[in-house]
């Protein structure tokens, strides 16, 4: 079977390349999957460049995340041969989905709508249940709260915006130049900050009366973090989800003692089976009422994931980034 492969650190466009390579064996609790499509998201970006924590040794084929078929299924996973997921790939052990055959994790392999388009199953799993765990979960998001979304055009944060407007929030989003905006206002955002022409905080301050936010959903760290940080309400939640801006947010807790506010990480990682089905009830039940979409920016063919990875490193997509690898 055919997989993409990264030898070396650099750029995607550079050190990504289409080889022949065996089918992986899934170990316990892991499954084989025939790829239909996979999502790119920026750790892949991240991964080619040597700079993210979970990068296997070399060589590696990337991609987190996929639509397939159950292939074989290693001890202990739940799923059947023939079973048709969305899923987390095993992409930190070295086989990702960005290849025609990949391991994905048995515990974060999850039922897919007949209906769903495969290059929006794709990029389903990561998205929404990081903006399920971070908003409905770890930041407690209640219905008539306000969210501050950064990053609201993203693959990440574009999930978070329609999440938190489903779940009857107000949701401030900030994204960078008039298209993004325009994006994050389809989405349903309420107001959007254009980071460019505004400082975040003046922003928030402006279209909140001077009050703030609940919840905010940091997905780009460093000063996008420290600008939430200023405009957390009296128990407020800041959610740490990346650093898409190059450095994690630093929290000060004597700014959060004074505040009376948290910092949270979130990761959809470690839960148990039965809370990722609970999620994904809630998510589709979204989805199908039309509350939620995966917005796919552009789809590209499996011969072309080099392209696509280069794509999302040039900050050009509106939400996400899908391949297709079979038919
Ligand atoms: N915690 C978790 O479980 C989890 C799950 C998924 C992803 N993540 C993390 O989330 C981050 C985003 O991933 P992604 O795949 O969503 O990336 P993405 O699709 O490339 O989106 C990142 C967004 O960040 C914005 N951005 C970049 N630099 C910025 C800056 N200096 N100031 C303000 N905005 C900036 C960009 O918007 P503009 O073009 O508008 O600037 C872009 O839309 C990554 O760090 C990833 O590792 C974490």
């Amino acid at each position: 079977m055919r997989a993409w492969r990264v030898r070396r650190v650099g750029e995607p466009l550079d050190v990504l390349s289409l080889e022949d390579v065996e089918s992986p064996e899934p170990s316990p609790g892991m499954l084989r999957v025939r790829v239909e499509a996979a999502g790119v998201g920026l750790p892949d970006v991240l991964m080619c460049r040597g700079s993210y924590p979970l990068t296997p040794g070399y060589p590696f084929t990337p991609g987190q995340e996929l639509v397939g078929e159950v292939l074989a299924v290693g001890e202990g996973a739940a799923a059947q041969v023939g079973d048709r997921v969305m899923a987390v790939s095993g992409f930190y052990l070295g086989h990702g989905s960005f290849a025609e055959e990949c391991l994905a994790q048995g515990d974060f392999a999850l039922s897919v709508p007949d209906e769903m388009p495969a290059e929006e199953a794709a990029s389903f799993v990561i998205p929404f249940h990081t903006a399920w765990v971070g908003l409905a979960r770890r930041g407690a998001l209640q219905k008539g709260e306000t969210l501050l979304v950064v990053g609201g055009a993203g693959g990440t944060g574009s999930a978070a915006v329609q999440l938190g407007k489903a779940m009857g929030a107000r949701v401030i989003a900030t994204a960078g130049g008039p298209e993004k905006v325009e994006f994050c206002r389809s989405l349903g955002a309420d107001a959007v900050i254009d980071y460019r022409l505004q400082d975040i905080a003046e922003g928030v301050r402006e279209v909140t009366d001077g009050r703030g936010v609940d919840v905010a959903y940091d997905t780009v760290g460093g000063k996008a973090f420290l600008s939430a940080s200023q405009v957390m309400a009296l128990e407020g939640r800041l959610l740490l989800i990346g650093f898409a801006g190059g450095e994690w947010g630093r929290p000060s807790p004597a700014h959060m003692v004074g505040g009376n506010y948290s910092v949270v990480g979130v990761l959809p990682s470690f839960y148990e089976h039965g809370v990722r089905e609970q999620a994904q009830a809630e998510l589709l039940g979204y989805w199908r009422s039309g509350a939620l979409k995966v917005r796919v920016h552009r789809v590209f063919e499996f011969e072309d994931v080099a392209e696509a990875v280069g794509e999302l490193a040039s900050g050009a997509a509106k939400g996400k980034i899908a391949v297709r690898v079979s038919r």
